[in-house]
């Protein structure tokens, strides 16, 4: 009957369920497998106070009606609050939460003996209640995180110890297995070792550091529960770096042009290599490549560290327009790894040279005579840059004769003459030559080129005056120079060196056997003393020539006027004694009167001007108060009539003088003889015979006069017509001169100062005037030969005048 007991089960049948039945149904087998050993129930742990685990007083076969008197009471140690009997039916109840793992701790089968008394009889069963697990417990990880730091390139295959989770539920609800996040290179490997399962993470391919330098995954631990509990681990796995990349460039060749000149300095590119290493293994290091032109490392200069290309000397476009530099980045792992880049650098010309200017001159010297186009110089231009910085402009920029004319080689010319040149006028040359060259902004050189112009004997000897007029003084010494003349030459040298010459014509009447010169200096001298009264004037031609080859020659006319010296002293022509000597007698009646002309001294001087003008004077008389003498005509007149007291014989000493500078003098002896007028008819008688004579010879006289002034009038009219047709007429040649001189007659005489024209006017003046030698008192001045016709014409009118007066 016991064993039929658990069937009388007091519980209602909506406690019943599923879940309850199985374990009832257990429990059960197990009290019939047990039978009389104790009453057993089964309830899982956490479950709500007041469920009912079993009814006792049924299962201890106690009345459940007559319960009434009994009572019940659970005495376990310890664990007797969890469990309660309900008095008036007998069913045992949890009171109290229960927590198997607080329980019985581990896995086992948790089983709790309670004693419980029964009183009015006093009673004592055993009751065992197994508590059966709830999976009321997650896993757990010891620690939330777990790192690891793996090594890139590890190889695959090993293994890693993760944390082990632990779950305090026992059996199915324990850990039943471990998951991992979905990744690449991990796999989760679970040992199954007493402990329980142990996770391990296997490495299934290997790391990259550069691709993922850290890796988190989850690990996952699941209990068996239903629903299942987990916990989840956090995997950090550090990607541990090694130098496995080497620095890379961007670009195999880099390419970029500079300016040439750019200042020393200046950075001008930035190498960029990347290691995706990183701390030392990434590092990267630049260096210039060991192979390099020497050059190159002068001009350029790259920072280890910054990659930076810095210009470190001239960059001359002119020596190298391109440089081509390797350049090595290498990282400071160990060992180091490095990569290669090359860096192209074109060099862009700038215009920073002038053109430069190379003269080949054939001869700095060019002949006057050369033809136009005749080339004196060549000339080559050059500049270093390139395109049209070095594109030359070339030119003659001062005026001169000269030009450029280009060859058929490029940058070549030749300087020719562009005209006819004449070293007379510019003996020499500079040549100014520009070259520009089509540079922003243009450069330019200049060039002198000096040309001389040598001399050609294209110019004759030349007198500056022509006719050369000399004045020669008479009685110059003979064998002495007179006057030179002098030619000049605009040649230079041999050409204008000159030799004279006197132009001969061989006769014996050539004045010109009288004259020698110098042929070096044209110093002309006399040989032979000039006189003025036998040749006044002559002429004769020099040549010039000068010594070039050919020589050139050329001629003066000379005319030489011979000037009046006062060399003549007055000759008496009246009175002459028989025997030569000037004395004479002159007889006068007593009875004239006052003013009676006595007689005439007459004289005459061989020169002229003043070395010809006579004076007369009275140097020694024996009555003062009787006669007088005109100084002009030398008249003697009586002053005052005779008286008895009278001697009847006088003399006079005359003297005659010229008006030289040092003038020269004759004197005459006149003796007068004071008659009786008786003796005087008788001599008058032979006066009168005398004078018969005289008188014809008036008649004579007056006739030549009347004649000489009919012809002077024709001449004059002549003359005039001539000088109205030329007024050409020189007058300097010719010297008036009188066709009746005789020495008392006025004479006037024309002569020449500077450019003035003299006419001296002799004895024109009234008796008892003085003259002042050298004052123009009595002088006219004539009118210069380019004065109008009609001044010259006037002029011929005093000519003529003059002479009919006097
Ligand atoms: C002097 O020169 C003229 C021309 O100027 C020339 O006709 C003449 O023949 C020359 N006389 C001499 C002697 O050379
Ligand atoms: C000339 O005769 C005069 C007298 O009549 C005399 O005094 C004089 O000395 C003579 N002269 C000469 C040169 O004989
Ligand atoms: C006269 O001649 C002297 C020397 O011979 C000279 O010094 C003087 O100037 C001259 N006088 C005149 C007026 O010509």
């Amino acid at each position: 009957s016991l064993s039929f007991q658990p069937f009388v089960c007091p519980l209602t049948p909506g406690m019943w369920n599923l879940s309850w039945f199985t374990v009832f149904l257990a429990t059960v087998l197990l009290a019939q497998r047990e039978a009389l050993a104790q009453i057993r129930y089964v309830t899982p742990e956490e479950v709500r106070e007041g469920t009912v685990v079993g009814n006792v007083a049924k299962d201890f076969g106690l009345d459940v009606a007559s319960l009434t008197d009994r009572r019940f009471r659970v005495v376990s140690g310890g664990s007797d609050a969890i469990f309660e009997v309900n008095q008036s039916n007998g069913a045992l109840y949890v009171d109290n939460k229960i927590d198997r793992e607080e329980l019985c701790p581990g896995s086992g089968t948790c089983l709790i003996e309670l004693k419980i008394l029964v009183e009015n009889p006093l009673e004592i069963h055993y009751v065992v209640v197994e508590i059966t697990d709830v999976n009321d417990h997650s896993p757990s990880f010891p620690e939330k995180h777990q790192t690891f730091e793996i090594a890139e390139h590890t190889l695959p295959g090993k293994r890693f110890q993760l944390h082990t989770a632990r779950d305090p539920d026992a059996g199915i609800n324990s850990i039943r297995t471990y998951t991992l996040t979905a990744n690449e290179h991990f796999d989760l490997n679970i040992r199954q070792s007493e402990e329980g399962k142990i996770p391990i993470l296997v490495l299934k391919k290997s790391l990259d550091r550069e691709q993922r330098n850290k890796h988190m995954l989850l690990v996952t631990a699941v209990d068996g529960g239903k629903p299942p509990r987990s916990a989840t681990l956090n995997v950090s796995i550090i990607v541990l770096d090694s130098n496995d990349n080497r620095p890379i460039f961007s670009q195999e060749v880099y390419e970029m042009s500079v300016k040439e000149n750019i200042p020393v300095g200046t950075s001008v590119f930035r190498m960029n290599a990347t290691d995706h290493d990183e701390g030392i293994n990434g590092e990267v290091e630049y260096n210039l490549g060991k192979t390099l032109s020497p050059q190159v490392y002068n001009i350029f200069e790259l920072d280890k560290l910054t990659g930076e290309i810095v210009i470190k000397g001239l960059v001359d476009y002119e020596e190298n327009d391109r440089y081509e530099l390797q350049i090595e980045a290498s990282d400071k792992g160990t060992p180091p790894l490095s990569g290669e880049c090359r860096l192209v650098i074109k060099i862009i010309d700038v215009n920073d040279n002038s053109p430069e200017i190379d003269v080949t001159s054939l001869s700095n010297t060019v002949s006057e005579n050369s033809k136009p186009g005749t080339v004196v110089s060549l000339l080559s231009v050059k500049d270093k840059d390139s395109g049209v910085n070095g594109k030359i402009i070339s030119s003659i920029i001062n005026d001169v004769p000269f030009e450029l004319k280009p060859s058929y080689k490029e940058n070549t010319y030749s300087i020719i003459t562009k005209g006819l040149l004449d070293r007379e006028k510019v003996s020499h040359y500079e040549i100014i030559i520009k070259a520009t060259d089509c540079g922003e902004p243009p450069l330019s050189a200049f060039k002198t080129v000096s040309i001389h112009v040598a001399d050609v004997n294209d110019n004759s000897p030349h007198f500056d005056i022509n006719p050369l007029r000399f004045y020669l003084e008479e009685n110059n010494i003979a064998g002495k120079s007179i006057f030179s003349v002098s030619a000049t030459d605009n040649d230079i040298n041999d050409n204008a060196v000159i030799a004279y010459h006197l132009v001969r014509d061989g006769s014996q009447k050539d004045i010109t056997s009288f004259l020698n010169i110098n042929s070096e200096n044209g110093e002309i001298s006399a040989l032979k003393s000039f006189d003025f009264e036998a040749v006044k004037t002559f002429q004769f031609q020099v040549v010039a020539t000068d010594s070039g080859t050919p020589s050139l020659s050329s001629n003066v006319t000379v005319h030489v006027f011979i000037l009046d010296q006062n060399d003549n002293a007055p000759v008496i022509l009246y009175p002459v004694s028989s025997n030569g000597s000037a004395e004479g007698v002159q007889e006068i009646p007593r009875n004239v009167h006052a003013g009676h002309l006595v007689t005439k001294v007459r004289a005459y001087d061989a020169d002229i001007g003043y070395n010809g003008w006579l004076l007369f004077s009275l140097q020694e008389v024996s009555d003062h108060s009787l006669f007088g003498l005109d100084r002009y005509t030398g008249q003697i007149r009586t002053l005052r009539s005779f008286t008895e007291t009278d001697e009847a014989e006088h003399k006079l000493l005359i003297l005659v003088k010229d008006n030289g500078n040092v003038s020269l003098s004759a004197t005459a002896t006149v003796m007068v003889k004071v008659v009786e007028p008786k003796e005087a008819f008788a001599a008058s008688d032979v006066q009168s015979a005398a004078k018969d004579d005289e008188d014809s010879d008036v008649t004579f006289y007056l006739m030549i006069t009347l004649g000489a002034v009919s012809l002077l009038f024709v001449i004059s009219i002549i003359v005039l017509i001539a000088m109205q047709c030329s007024k050409s007429t020189d007058y300097t040649s010719k010297y008036l001169q009188e066709p009746n001189y005789d020495g008392t007659l006025c004479h006037s005489i024309q002569y020449r100062s500077g450019d003035k024209r003299y006419m001296l006017v002799g004895p024109r003046m009234s008796i008892g005037s003085t003259i002042v030698p050298g004052s123009h008192a009595n002088t006219l001045v004539l009118p210069d030969r380019r004065r109008t016709s009609e001044e010259v014409r006037h002029a011929g009118h005093v000519n003529f005048l003059l002479i009919i007066n006097c």
